[in-house]
This record gives structure tokens, sequence and C-alpha cells, in this order.
């Protein structure tokens, strides 16, 4: 499939990595290749300059947003929450195409711990399929760190990640995304529709808590039932 993921930042670059690994044609959008590229100083996130990445990954584009937009039948959103809507603009206008949406709506304008941006009665994946009504959108993989992304058999045992999304179709697809991450099926669970995307949204000021408290943010969510009977 052509998949474009937008955000060179951490998630962005594993994602990339890993699914054009899996036998897809990726490219990755950023709002101007050349300034990304030429970055000497770590993201806001701490990533190490992009170039240094990308030296190792020449098979992975980097090229400007609307390029992205041309060339993927899904679009992964992998920018910082508070600019996803701009980015995913500049990218558009998706119509009919999948938008797996991995943002967290994070607002550090006052500092540590950030503030939801959007929350309760609305969410970043809502706005993202309010906004583009002819896409389809899928909101997952936003609960746990970036390598636990791409790499959930680093942690040990079982533990989740959630999908939510109206598009029964997209979400089929994302989950076959995920399961070549190396997301056992078993451990996929859908939410419903994407007004679930709250719920997955407002878990970040837990995970921040527990961050803070393990310091570490190698972890992830397990549920846990009763024995199912058969
Ligand atoms: N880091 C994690 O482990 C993790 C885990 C779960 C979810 N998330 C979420 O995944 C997303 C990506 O996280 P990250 O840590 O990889 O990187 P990040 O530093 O949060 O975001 C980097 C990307 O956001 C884009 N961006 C920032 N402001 C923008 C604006 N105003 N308009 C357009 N684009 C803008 C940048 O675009 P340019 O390339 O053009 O500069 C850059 O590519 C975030 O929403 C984050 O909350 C992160």
């Amino acid at each position: 499939m052509k998949i474009s993921v937008i955000g060179t930042g951490n998630v962005g670059r594993v994602l990339a990595a890993k699914i054009a690994q899996a036998g897809h044609a990726v490219v990755i959008g950023t709002r101007d290749p050349e300034a990304t590229l030429a970055r000497t100083e770590p993201s806001p996130t701490g990533a190490p300059p992009i170039a240094t990445w990308h030296a190792e990954h020449r098979n992975i584009a980097l090229v400007t947003l609307p390029e992205a937009g041309d060339h993927g039948e899904l679009i992964i959103n992998a920018t910082a929450g508070t600019g996803s809507l701009a980015a995913l603009h500049a990218t558009g206008p998706h119509d009919g195409k999948i938008i797996m949406d991995v943002a967290n709506p994070l607002d550090y304008s006052h500092g540590f711990p950030p503030r939801l941006s959007v929350c309760n009665t609305d969410s970043l994946g809502e706005q993202i399929q309010r906004e583009f009504p002819a896409a389809r959108v899928v909101k997952t993989l936003n609960t746990m760190n970036h390598m636990v992304m791409v790499d959930p058999g680093r942690l040990p045992g079982l533990h989740n990640v959630f999908t939510a999304g109206d598009d029964a179709g997209a979400k089929a697809t994302v989950a076959g995304l995920l399961q070549q991450l190396g997301w056992p099926v078993k451990d996929i669970l859908d939410l419903g529709g994407i007004q679930s995307a709250r719920g997955m949204e407002m878990f970040l000021p837990l995970w921040l808590d527990i961050l803070q408290s393990l310091g570490s943010w190698d972890f992830n969510i397990r549920i846990v039932r009763p024995e199912q009977p058969g």
C-alpha cells in the first residue's frame, strides 16, 4: 500500500521505518523538507536531528505535505497535536482516504505537565473527522511510547492497543497494519466509533503520571479479565 507518514519526530520515524520494512511504499511529509534536513538541534521531544536518521533510511523520501498527500492512500498523522489540523490541511483533501491518527492533543504552552487542548466532549480524533468528513479516521497507538508501537514484544506478556473510528473497513485495514507492526490480533481492542478517541486521549494525564512514577516510559496497558469460557 502507498502510505504517507506526516511528522518527523520519533513516532513518524519508527512507524515509517517499520512499515517500509513490511513492504509498503512509504514517504514522510514535513512542512519544509530542506529546512527539516538542515536542522542540527534535537526535535522538541528530544529526537536527534533527522538528517542522521535519514542517512540510514534512504528508501524513505522526505517530501512536502502536499506531496505526502498525493502519495498516500493511507495517511498517518504523527504530528504534534496542536499542529495536526494545520498539517492535515496542507496534506489534504483526504477524500476517501484513511487517516490513521496517532497524535495526542498535548498543549505545553503552560509548561509541564501539558494540558489537553481538547477533552471531555470532543477529541482531536473527532476534530480531524469533522474537518475531513470524506476521510475515514481511525485513532490508534496514541496510548504508548513510540518504541512499543512498533515492537510490542519488547514488553512481556499480553498488552493492548486500541482502535476507534466510524468506518469498519478503515478499521480492518488499520488492524492489518497493526498486525504487520507486530500486534497479535487478540490484543487489538476496538472501542467503537471515533467518539472513543476521547477516552484514548484523556488517558494521557494518567500515562504521564505513570511515566513520572516509574521514571520510564517503557510500559503499556494490559486489560485483565476473568477466564473466558471456551
Ligand atoms: N513520542 C511518543 O512516544 C508518542 C507516543 C504516543 C503518541 N505520541 C504523539 O504522536 C505525535 C508525534 O510525536 P513525536 O514525539 O514523534 O513528535 P512531535 O515533536 O510531537 O511532533 C513532531 C512533528 O509535528 C509537526 N508539527 C509541529 N507543530 C506543527 C504545526 N504547527 N503545523 C504543522 N506541523 C507541526 C512537526 O512538523 P515539521 O516536520 O514540519 O517540523 C513535526 O514533524 C504527537 O502528537 C505525540 O503526542 C507520541
